[in-house]
């Protein structure tokens, strides 16, 4: 197992180029077998969570062959239906293979992901949204089966507790695109990577409207055909290495972004006090001491993303004063406060919302990432830290950020990777 060994303390400057989305990546993976033909996904990242993707499309019967950030997927030959327990639990994004599946068999036998350390993560929404297109689903032994003569397209609200889900929207449009007549899908996720997976699928022939807004219109096709794509930037990993600037009081240009899927963190940024302005190739981001503390509550796109809750929490905790993060999304999504304050932060816990004092500095410490986003969020307190502080167990971080060590190094972190 790596860690990532930090000796913190230095302003990071320069420049950092983002990669492509890994959570635009997973669905339009999954998207591509609902047809016989090749499709080309390009700009796609090196990340162990895409990498366990192609794995569980490989036990289908899916060919993939990766050249350089090109993904080549020929699915001509998928004809298995099951996504066997120890592919599908290390990535929950696996789950979309169950609307792929319905879509392109009309049956499926996906295991049943569990709950993870970032909350309880339930599926419902999944299953029913499924169940009214018209698959039958029983549970049995872990696994979620499902089969349908036909589905047929309905109107849908997917929306639970927390506000609308980003993986039922997928799932539910990968199994609607070749549905008989109309799905309409009411509050559906806004996030962009629905707004790529509904181009992707139309480049292959669906005829999806609306994506982006909470209303999705989907007029089933009978066939669809292979089609080419380009993933759009990472915007977690802007908005991560964003805060790596402002945490060490750097001064970083963020290249390759999209700066209207960052707005919400952009304008928390400039209320702490961090400089940012638009330049013709990217994003830049100053800072220096003073900065203010701010009060943040996470939501579904477009409002803050619950996967920046750990990195801006790191921040705050070296901001001076109260600042407040509400947990509007998971509200379980706190692991990392103990590591952190294992670093000397402030910070208490109250069900979703925590309270975050912060403090002149945060001091280096040895702790132990739980989970991708924590991860990031310890690496960035590392950076400010006085002395050293190691990460364990990186493998997490590595899930979502690509060659996270050299994007920090080139800008003058010292951080390095190095086998336990
Ligand atoms: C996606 O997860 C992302 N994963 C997550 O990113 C991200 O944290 C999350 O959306 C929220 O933005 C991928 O895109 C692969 P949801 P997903 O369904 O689709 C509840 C990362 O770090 N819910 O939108 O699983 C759920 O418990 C990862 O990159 C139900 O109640 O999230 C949560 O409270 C981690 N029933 C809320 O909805 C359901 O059936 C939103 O979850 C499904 C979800």
């Amino acid at each position: 197992m790596d860690k990532f060994v930090i000796n913190g303390g230095k302003p990071l400057e320069g420049e950092i180029e983002i990669s492509g989305a890994k959570n635009e990546a997973l669905p339009l993976t999954v998207a591509s077998i609902l047809t016989d033909d090749v499709s080309i996904i390009s700009n796609i990242s090196d990340l162990a969570d895409l990498r366990s993707m192609i794995s569980l499309l490989e036990v289908l019967g899916v060919k993939s062959e990766i050249k350089g950030n090109v993904l080549r997927i020929d699915p001509s030959g998928c004809d298995g239906y099951e996504a066997p327990y120890d592919l599908v639990r290390k990535m929950r994004a696996s789950v979309y293979v169950l609307g792929a599946l319905l879509g392109r068999l009309g049956r499926a036998k996906v295991s049943f992901p569990g709950g993870c350390v970032i909350g309880t993560r339930p599926i419902d929404l999944h299953l029913m949204g499924l169940e009214k297109l018209g698959a039958r689903i029983k549970i049995e032994h872990g696994y979620i089966i499902a089969d349908a003569d036909k589905l047929v397209g309905t109107e849908i609200f997917l929306s639970g507790i927390h506000g609308p889900s980003v993986g039922a929207t997928v799932n539910v449009m990968l199994a609607a695109v070749k549905a008989e007549g109309v799905t309409v899908i009411k509050e559906a996720s806004c996030e962009p990577q629905i707004t790529e997976l509904a181009d992707f699928l139309n480049s292959m022939g669906a005829k999806i409207e609306g994506a982006g807004t909470p209303v999705l219109i989907i007029h089933g096709v009978k066939e669809l055909h292979g089609a080419k794509h380009e993933v759009i930037p990472d915007r977690i990993e802007a908005a991560t290495y964003m805060i790596a600037g402002v945490i060490t009081r750097g001064n970083l240009l963020i290249k390759n972004c999209i700066v209207k899927h960052l707005e919400a963190v952009i304008e928390k940024l400039r209320e702490i006090g961090a400089e940012i302005t638009y330049e013709d190739d990217g994003v830049r981001v100053k800072a220096k001491d003073p900065l203010k503390p701010v009060n943040i509550r996470t939501a579904p796109f477009p409002g803050f993303p619950t996967d920046v809750q750990p990195q801006i929490m790191s921040l705050l905790a070296t901001v001076p004063g109260i600042s407040v993060i509400t947990e509007g999304v998971y509200p379980d999504r706190f692991i990392h406060v103990s590591e952190l304050n294992r670093m000397g932060a402030d910070i208490k816990v109250d069900n979703a919302v925590a309270v975050v004092k912060g403090v002149e500095k945060l001091s280096g410490a040895p702790v132990m990432a739980s989970e991708l986003r924590g991860g990031a969020g310890l690496v960035l307190a590392g950076l400010s830290a006085i002395n050293q502080t190691v990460v364990s167990r990186v493998y997490h971080i590595d899930r979502g950020y690509e060659s996270m060590e050299k994007k920090l190094a080139n800008v003058g972190a010292d951080i390095k990777r190095v086998s336990e």
